[in-house]
């Protein structure tokens, strides 16, 4: 079946595009309101694209009525913590998404719980097995879209995710991340790894 993208509406375009593009990583975006209290959204259009300098990008769309908090929040701090998303927040993670207004904070509507970054001042979600912050190296702008492009500056990951620091081997799988597949409530676990060896 071919689908030719210039006859296809935006929700339909919306619709093909993350029913194909999966298993997506789900960044659960912290970033600082105005009012210093705690912002917290989840972003799927995620990913790491580059590691000379570390680079994450977030596609940011709008709401109905207006800019998202986290892409004005963005804007204004230049920085932002990307916290993974373990099985056990993915109810809280979901609700999170709600279309709160402004200086509504998520992280205290759902209780969840902060800590103290590394080398930001935004907080890191404390019960994520990991989390990237990152400092604003540009945000493009298309169409309707804010590309947003993060510098990480710090990784924090639970012990018990980290199978040899010395060596940087992180046990993935022990992280129980989550990752979004096609429909509305469409949702993957990151378990049942298998291997390839490399020819030599
Ligand atoms: C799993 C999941 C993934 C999402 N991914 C995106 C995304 O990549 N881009 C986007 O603009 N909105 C995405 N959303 C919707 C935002 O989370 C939602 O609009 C949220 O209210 C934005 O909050 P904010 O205004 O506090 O930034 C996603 C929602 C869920 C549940």
């Amino acid at each position: 079946m071919h689908f030719d993208i210039a006859n296809l509406t935006t929700s339909a375009v919306y619709k093909l595009l993350t029913g194909l593009v999966v298993p997506r990583p789900i960044a659960w975006v912290t970033t600082l309101n105005p009012d210093l209290t705690v912002n917290a959204a989840p972003f799927s259009f995620f990913n790491a694209v580059g590691s000379e300098p570390p680079l994450i990008v977030l596609g940011i769309g709008d709401h109905p009525d207006r800019p998202k908090d986290t892409a004005l929040n963005i804007e204004q701090t230049r920085e932002f913590v990307v916290n993974l998303v373990p099985e056990s927040l993915a109810q809280a993670m979901s609700d999170s998404a709600a279309n709160l207004p402004r200086n509504v904070s998520e992280v205290t509507e759902l209780g969840l719980a902060t800590s103290p970054s590394q080398k930001i001042k935004t907080p890191r979600l404390l019960d994520c097995p990991a989390c990237l912050e990152c400092t604003l190296e540009r945000i493009l702008q298309i169409g309707g879209n804010r590309i947003v492009f993060g510098n990480v500056v710090s990784a924090t990951v639970r012990d018990d995710c980290v199978a040899d620091s010395s060596k940087l081997h992180i046990a993935s799988d022990q992280m129980k991340l989550i990752g979004r597949m096609g429909g509305p409530g469409g949702y993957t676990t990151t378990q049942g790894i298998f291997q390839i060896e490399r020819k030599k």
